[in-house]
């Protein structure tokens, strides 16, 4: 067994823009990696899913690495929607995958049991995100590597609709093309995606696709709003997959980052022990 954590939509801004007044995503993202290096199983990594900052300036990218900097484990980058392929690749020149394949951010880790496989689902200036039939039959072309090995897919745009009318308007437009090839290698144990700042499941081309929630902001459950975005701040979250292999293959549970705090553990005599120590406080926000 081992635990690979994913966390997702940062939006890092400089500390006088906007995301990060009103909602110290620098902050919260702080927060998020402490939990993370502080979890009673260290994950052997984590992936980060995209919107890793808000507006794709430099500036803001060398906040995210300091930040980043802080994991005690290596992380995987892919962009979102608010991300810039040329900025990330200068802020994290030691990530050589970045340079990726045929100028999108698209990798293979072949270092753990599953794989995993980045997509890039951006399109510079929209909201929305795309593979493309070369992004796809890149990824067509790696499944069929290793058809054998248990293989995970990440991107930023989960593809399904959400039922958030607003979000869904900014969904992936080719997700009948990412099925079929999907439903053709029967490897992919999961597609885990963000951009939705929410947990959402959803059975997709015979295998499970997940979204993940944010560590700062989250999108309310506004279903039906397609002229509105609102905006939460439930508690922050990320989510931690375990492999467990062989038949249990992949579960995946939410971590909350903030917000929560230890109350009892149960000891092997059964006996109930107290815990004092808060882990992670919510941040107030001004
Ligand atoms: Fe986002």
């Amino acid at each position: 067994m081992f635990t690979f954590a994913q966390i997702t939509d940062f939006h890092i801004s400089r500390p006088d823009g906007m995301a990060d007044r009103m909602y110290q995503t620098a902050r919260h993202l702080g927060v998020a990696v402490a939990h993370l290096n502080g979890l009673p199983q260290r994950p052997e990594f984590v992936l980060c899913t995209g919107d890793l900052v808000d507006g794709g300036g430099d500036r803001e990218y060398a906040i995210l690495a300091d930040i980043l900097g802080q994991l005690t484990m290596p992380f995987y980058l892919i962009p979102g929607n608010h991300d810039d392929r040329a900025a990330m690749r200068q802020a994290f020149p030691e990530h050589a995958y970045l340079a990726g394949h045929d100028g999108f951010m698209q990798y293979t880790i072949e270092a753990w049991e599953p794989r995993l496989i980045a997509l890039d689902t951006l399109i510079p200036g929209e909201s929305g995100g795309r593979l493309c039939q070369r992004r796809l039959d890149w990824l067509h072309e790696r499944l069929g590597e290793q058809p054998d090995r248990p293989t995970i897919l990440f991107m930023h745009h989960p593809p399904f609709r959400t039922g958030l009318a607003k979000m869904d308007l900014m969904g992936l437009e080719d997700k009948a093309g990412l099925a079929n090839i999907v439903r053709r290698h029967d490897q992919v144990e999961a597609v885990l995606a963000g951009h939705v700042h929410r947990f959402i499941t959803r059975r997709f081309a015979g295998t499970v696709a997940i979204s993940a929630p944010g560590p700062a902001h989250q999108i309310a459950l506004d279903l039906g709003a397609e002229e509105h975005l609102s905006v939460i701040m439930e508690p922050p979250a990320g989510l931690l997959h375990v492999w467990l292999g062989g038949e249990d293959g992949l579960v995946s549970h939410v971590t909350y980052t903030g917000g929560c705090y230890q109350e009892q553990t149960l000891l092997k005599d059964g006996q109930w022990r107290r815990e004092t120590p808060v882990l992670t406080p919510a941040i107030p926000l001004a």
